[in-house]
């Protein structure tokens, strides 16, 4: 749906300072995207994450539309100690939206 993956160009504003997708993305002060909806949790190669999302993709976690959801609503409740210093999105509507847009130029 492109409406839809339009709206989440325009969420993902608010995930640039730290994140990159797309050809020649690389990791900032967030790991780059590509891949990451349907892909395992922690696993981009050379980026250090927080203890706890190193250990649910050690556990084999893969991200999905439901532990997607709960990260990007309360990133400190989904991981206590994550190192993502960003509020949420409260709405769903704009989680779905950015879910799509990383589909989209990733996959
Ligand atoms: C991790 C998405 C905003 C910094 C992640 C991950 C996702 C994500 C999916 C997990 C990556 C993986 O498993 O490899 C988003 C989205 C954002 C956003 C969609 C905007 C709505 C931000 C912002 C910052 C940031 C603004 C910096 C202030 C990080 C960091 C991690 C991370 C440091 C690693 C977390 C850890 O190791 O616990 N982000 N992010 N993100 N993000 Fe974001």
């Amino acid at each position: 749906d492109t409406e839809l993956v339009k709206k989440g160009e325009k969420v993902f504003k608010k995930c640039k300072a730290c994140h990159q997708v797309g050809e020649g993305a690389a990791n900032k002060t967030g790991p780059m995207l590509n891949g990451v909806v349907g892909g395992p949790i922690g696993a981009v190669e050379g980026f250090k994450y927080s203890k706890g999302m190193a250990e649910l993709g050690e556990a084999g976690e893969t991200w999905n539309e439901e532990n997607l959801t709960a990260f990007l609503t309360k990133p400190k409740s989904f991981i206590k100690k994550t190192k993502m210093g960003f509020a949420g999105l409260k709405k769903e509507d704009d989680i779905n939206a950015v879910a799509e847009y990383l589909k989209s130029v990733s996959q």
